[in-house]
């Protein structure tokens, strides 16, 4: 079998990964920050450590500026609709993810002013777009760092004086890079940032997170959910402090055990090799596609300016059809459809089909790009 499906989500992960899940359960089996005894007490003492390493992953300084979410779409509405009132004017890229498009057109119902700007049909965007539409001021600016259907990277240490000139925090959805590209909050001028755990992260589903820039004034974002923090239980209102405010209920202390074993693993192999060993990996794919007759490859083609994510069509043929022969005559995992990012699709040209995508990972071999090449041509010659 060869997967080919990392940016849906990353398979297999680092044996490191399931040997956390069972040692955090026999070790550290106490609910964190809630009871006195040892084994809660061990349970708190992982979350802070796995607090204080992505704080420094992504450079945000201060491990209580790090909040745990479910996923990244949770991660993200926290973000929006805790921060965005009628009347806030909302500007964000037209490649973005439902995670991202759809609290944002719900919003727009209630009154906030949405202004989508269109990025190319290869997904780059124009920082001079970008310029403009912060002409009329904006309370935040949302992109994504890299498109999850054409891997296109999006510029944002460029776009994040332009925001702040505007007077508009910055919220860099990195789904589909952390843990392969470096992503430095600091350096990059990023307010809010949002990961997820399962994808490249090499984490487990169920665990993600928000990281938040000492810029933002916490104080203006209500929290999506109110809960037992474990923290000023005498009190019946919610926490005003990090990461309380935003963490209600039993977190997953498992996930982020796991997500801890999986960072730990990537930074073992090195950022600056796996986003090397994926580029080579997508290059080889965007060659091999290229000799295919009647292939066409959505996108950048180019590796340096993408993750390693490749979308195609086949003229006069349904995705559908490909993927599944892909998986059931050749083992080929791959994801067909519109990824969940329909805007993204509109602007590329590939709506209402969609494109396949391929996304290698950190495991997927030369050797398995080829075999890959060679089943795509298969399929699409008979
Ligand atoms: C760019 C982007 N944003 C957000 C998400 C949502 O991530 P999650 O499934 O962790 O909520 C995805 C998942 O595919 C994504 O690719």
């Amino acid at each position: 079998m060869i997967y080919l499906d990392n940016a849906a989500t990353s398979w297999p992960k680092p044996p490191e990964v399931l040997r956390a899940m069972t040692n955090v359960l026999e070790r550290a089996g106490g609910n964190p920050g809630r009871s006195g005894h040892q084994l809660s007490i061990e349970a708190a003492r992982i979350m802070y450590q796995v607090r204080e390493d992505i704080a420094e992953f992504f450079h945000a300084g201060d491990p209580l500026r790090v909040v745990f979410t479910s996923n990244a779409t949770h991660a993200i509405n926290l973000v929006l609709r805790g921060l965005l009132k009628p009347g806030d004017r909302v500007v964000t890229s037209s490649i973005e993810h439902n995670a991202v498009m759809r609290p944002l057109r719900s919003l727009e119902k209630q009154g906030v002013n949405l202004h989508v700007i269109p990025c190319a049909s290869d997904g780059s965007l124009d920082v001079k777009q970008v310029a403009k539409a912060l002409s009329f001021g904006a309370r935040l600016v949302v992109i994504n760092h890299a498109s999850n259907v054409v891997g296109t990277i999006l510029p944002v240490a460029e776009i994040a004086p332009i925001a702040h000139q505007a007077g508009a925090l910055l919220l860099v959805d990195a789904a589909q890079t952390a843990g392969i590209m470096s992503v430095d909050i600091q350096a990059m001028g990023i307010d809010l940032l949002v990961f997820t755990g399962h994808k490249a992260l090499l984490g487990p589903p169920g665990i993600g997170g928000l990281v938040i820039s000492h810029s933002v004034d916490v104080s203006q974002i209500e929290p999506l959910i109110s809960g037992g923090t474990g923290s000023q239980s005498e009190l019946e209102e919610q926490p005003d402090f990090l990461p309380d405010k935003f963490e209600s209920g039993t977190p997953n202390i498992v996930g982020i055990a796991c997500l801890h074993a999986g960072i730990h693993w990537l930074i073992g192999r090195g950022i600056q090799a796996i986003w090397a060993h994926e580029k080579e990996l997508a290059y080889a794919l965007i060659d091999g596609l290229s000799a295919i007759p009647n292939v066409e490859i959505h996108g950048t083609c180019n590796p340096d300016r993408s993750v390693a994510i490749v979308s195609f069509t086949v003229a006069g043929r349904h995705v559908s059809e490909i993927g599944l022969r892909l998986d059931e005559e050749h083992g080929v995992l791959t994801r067909v459809g519109l990824h969940c990012a329909p805007a993204a699709h509109k602007t590329i040209g590939s709506f209402p089909e969609g494109t396949i995508r391929l996304a290698p990972g950190v495991f997927t071999t030369r050797d398995d790009i080829h075999t890959a090449i060679r089943a795509i041509e298969k399929v699409v010659r008979s």
